[in-house]
C-alpha cells in the first residue's frame, strides 16, 4: 500500500499543498513567521492544542520577544508565563535552549544540530528546521501517524505513539517534497488537526482522499491501531493550612523534578503533618488530574498549621498575593474554587 502511495508522491504533495494554501488557518506562526516564534510555538504545541496555545503565545512574545530576552529572563518569570500550560519541563527546556542559541556564534540549520538542544526531539527538530530553514526533515507526530496509517490502511497494532512514529517515519520522509518541506509538514499537521480527525474524519472534504486506502474501507476511524494506554491510579492528600490571611504552599526545589519552582498545596509529608491527622480534617474538595500515565485523585483537607520552624520549600503566601506567584494549573483552579465556595457560604 505504501509503495502505491510513494509512486504517486508528486501528485499527493501537490494536492495537499494546494489545499493547505487555500484552507490553512491563519495562525500567528504562519502569518508572521520568525525562527523565534516557530521555536516557542512548537514547544507550546508539543502537548497542547492550538486554541489553548494562542493567548499564551501572544503574551509570551509581548514579554519575551526574542532569544536574547528569553535567555536573560529569570526562571520565575518564564514559569509564570507558562502557568496553566502544564508540562513545565517544556518551559525550562525552552529557557535553556534560548541561552544555548543566544551563545551560538552562527545559526545552525540542521535537524541534527537542533536535536542537541534541551527539549528538542525528532519531531520538534524537524518542525523548526523545515519551517525556518527549508531543511528536508519530515515531522511525525500523532496527527501525521494517523494520516499515514489511514492512507495505507495499515492495521499494525502499536504499543505506543512513539513506536508508531518510528514505524511511519520512513514513509513520511518518502512523501516529503524537495521544495517547501516546511509547508508540506504544516499541511500534514493541518490536515490531521482539521480534516483527518481522530473520531469522525471529514473524508468528503479531504484533498487526498483519492490516495487513501482507509477511506475506501468505509471505516477510516479504525486506523491507526494503538494499544490502550494503561493509566495508574494514585491518591494524594493535600493540606489546606491557613493563618492570618495566608495559605501554606509548597515550592518544589529546582532541578529535574516536574514541579520544580511551581507552588502547590503541600502533601502532609511536605508540610510536616501526620497523614492520618490531615485525613481527619474537613474535606474541602476531591479533585482529579491526569499527568502522563497517572490518574491522580487529590483530597484537600483543612489542616492545622505545622508547629515550629517551617520545612524547606514551604511558604506562607498571602491570599491577596496568590496572583503573583506560579501555581500549577490544577492547583490554581482548585484553590480558586475553594475560596469561591467559602465566599458564598
Ligand atoms: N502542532 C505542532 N506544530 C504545529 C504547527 N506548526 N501548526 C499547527 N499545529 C501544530
Amino acid at each position: 500500500m505504501a509503495q502505491h502511495l510513494i509512486a504517486r508522491s508528486g501528485e499527493f504533495q501537490r494536492a495537499l499543498l494546494a489545499w493547505y494554501r487555500a484552507h490553512a488557518r491563519p495562525l500567528p506562526w504562519r502569518t508572521a513567521p520568525s525562527l523565534y516564534q516557530t521555536v516557542v510555538s512548537e514547544f507550546m504545541l508539543q502537548q497542547t492544542q492550538v486554541k489553548t496555545v494562542l493567548p499564551y503565545l501572544a503574551r509570551w512574545l509581548a514579554e519575551l520577544p526574542g532569544f536574547a530576552a528569553l535567555a536573560a529572563a529569570p526562571e520565575a518569570r518564564v514559569l509564570k508565563l507558562w502557568e496553566g500550560l502544564g508540562y513545565y519541563s517544556r518551559a525550562r527546556n525552552l529557557h535553556r535552549l534560548a541561552r544555548a542559541v543566544a551563545a551560538w556564534p552562527d545559526m545552525k540549520r540542521t535537524p541534527e544540530a537542533w536535536r542537541e538542544l534541551p527539549g528538542v526531539g525528532p519531531y520538534t527538530a524537524a518542525a523548526i528546521t523545515s519551517i525556518s530553514f527549508g531543511a528536508r526533515a519530515a515531522c511525525v507526530d500523532g496527527n501525521v501517524v494517523r494520516i499515514l496509517a489511514r492512507l495505507t490502511a495499515d492495521a499494525t497494532e502499536f504499543r505506543d505513539s512513539a513506536t508508531a512514529s518510528k514505524f511511519f517515519s520512513p514513509l513520511a520522509e518518502a512523501l516529503l517534497p524537495a521544495t517547501e518541506p516546511g509547508d508540506h509538514n504544516q499541511a500534514m499537521m493541518e490536515l490531521g488537526a482539521t480534516v483527518c480527525c481522530r473520531q469522525k474524519p471529514l473524508c468528503l472534504t479531504c484533498p487526498v482522499r483519492e490516495f487513501c486506502a482507509a477511506a475506501r474501507t468505509g471505516a477510516p476511524e479504525k486506523f491507526p491501531r494503538l494499544a490502550a494506554k494503561k493509566m495508574e491510579q494514585r491518591a494524594v492528600a493535600r493540606a489546606w493550612c491557613e493563618r492570618d490571611g495566608a495559605l501554606l504552599l509548597h515550592l518544589a526545589a529546582g532541578g529535574a523534578r516536574r514541579f520544580a519552582n511551581i507552588h502547590e498545596l503541600p502533601t502532609p509529608a511536605q508540610a510536616g503533618l501526620e497523614e492520618a491527622n490531615v485525613a481527619r480534617g474537613e474535606l474541602l474538595g476531591k479533585k482529579r488530574r491526569g499527568i502522563t500515565r497517572f490518574q491522580i485523585t487529590e483530597s484537600i483537607h483543612m489542616a492545622p498549621a505545622p508547629r515550629g520552624k517551617l520545612r524547606a520549600g514551604l511558604a506562607w503566601v498571602p491570599l491577596a498575593g496568590l496572583g503573583a506567584i506560579t501555581l500549577s494549573g490544577p492547583h490554581r483552579r482548585w484553590i480558586g474554587e475553594i475560596l469561591a465556595a467559602r465566599a458564598t457560604r
